[in-house]
């Protein structure tokens, strides 16, 4: 069942009268600002990726607060062997699929890997691609104190921009290996005022990547806007996870903070190597998985009809 929302029907009548209208009839649609009013109630809340529209519906339907649409993509979906190749059409056709089956969380589409930087009239044409076309209700753009330009610019055009600091996984060529950030004290002090300045600009959120959950923490009790943990720990203000990596569908070796809650990869296998078996010695599909022909027809044919095994 879908969710439904009982929100836009008011009548025109005095507040008191149309009070017990503005009580949605199922939790809350999330949105950019209801994040931070979370934050303020101490509530502890989800984000999952998600890339196409099946996903998206049990993701949103399961409750989980925030869907985003991002790069990762391109590891576990696109088959690459890391973000950079992604490309904002990629995204695009995603970000589409996904919105089809998303009705209360709040839908983020990342910026990919060469869409912010060309410019900043570049940046914000990309955004509102995914934006207008993709029905995303806010972007994802990696990147700390040198992108607080863009992230001004983005805010000034009504954009809602979650920031993501930390590990980039698109500076990889850069950096060379994904690898823990902020282990030294400049480095720590870096990712702080990182997060400061993007708090600065009008971001929303911002995602801590792969950093030490002591600095983690630390960010997390100094800025009002939610922070987004992945492998930084349990003091963030949400959680995230890429949704192959948390139902065991992922290849390769995993990181750390990856807890895998189930194994589909081994369920899937199971099915299809249960059904080629079923096709090969003839057991799929019985007469109930297939349609007959009427006797009267089978008659004037002068086709014998069969009975199906089992
Ligand atoms: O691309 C992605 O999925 C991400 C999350 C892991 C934060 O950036």
């Amino acid at each position: 069942m879908r969710l439904t929302y009982n929100l836009s029907r008011f009548p025109s009548d005095t507040e008191s009268t149309y009070m017990p209208y503005l009580k949605p009839e199922r939790p809350e649609k999330v949105t950019a600002p209801s994040l931070k009013a979370s934050k303020e109630r101490g509530e502890r809340l989800v984000c999952l990726t998600a890339y196409d529209y099946p996903t998206a519906r049990i993701v949103d339907e399961a409750g989980i607060d925030i869907i985003l649409v991002g790069d990762s993509l391109g590891n576990v979906v696109l088959g690459y062997g890391n973000t950079v190749p992604v490309t904002l059409d990629d995204i695009l056709i995603h970000v589409k699929a996904v919105r089809r089956g998303v009705e209360r969380a709040l839908l983020v589409a990342d910026m990919p890997y060469g869409s912010f930087h060309t410019g900043a009239d570049d940046t914000v044409r990309a955004a509102l691609r995914l934006i207008k076309e993709g029905e995303a209700e806010a972007i994802k753009l990696e990147g700390g104190q040198k992108r607080v330009k863009l992230v001004k610019r983005l805010v000034n055009e009504e954009i809602a921009v979650m920031g993501h600091i930390g590990l980039t996984p698109q500076s990889i060529n850069q950096l060379g290996a994904y690898r823990v950030q902020g282990k030294t004290a400049d480095a720590a002090r870096r990712l702080l005022d990182d997060a400061y300045a993007l708090e600065e600009a009008g971001a929303f959120s911002i995602v801590l990547e792969l950093v030490p959950r002591e600095i983690a923490e630390l960010i997390t009790n100094s800025i009002s806007i939610p922070t987004i943990g992945i492998g930084a720990g349990v003091h963030c203000d949400i959680q995230v996870l890429v949704f192959h990596d948390l139902l065991g569908l992922a290849f390769g070796k995993l990181p750390r903070f990856v807890r895998e809650y189930a194994n589909l990869r081994e369920t899937i296998t199971d099915a299809i190597t249960h059904w080629a078996e079923d096709v090969r010695n003839g057991s799929y599909p019985t007469e109930q998985e297939s349609y007959g022909l009427p006797a009267a027809a089978a008659e004037e044919l002068k086709i014998e009809i069969k009975k199906v095994n089992k």
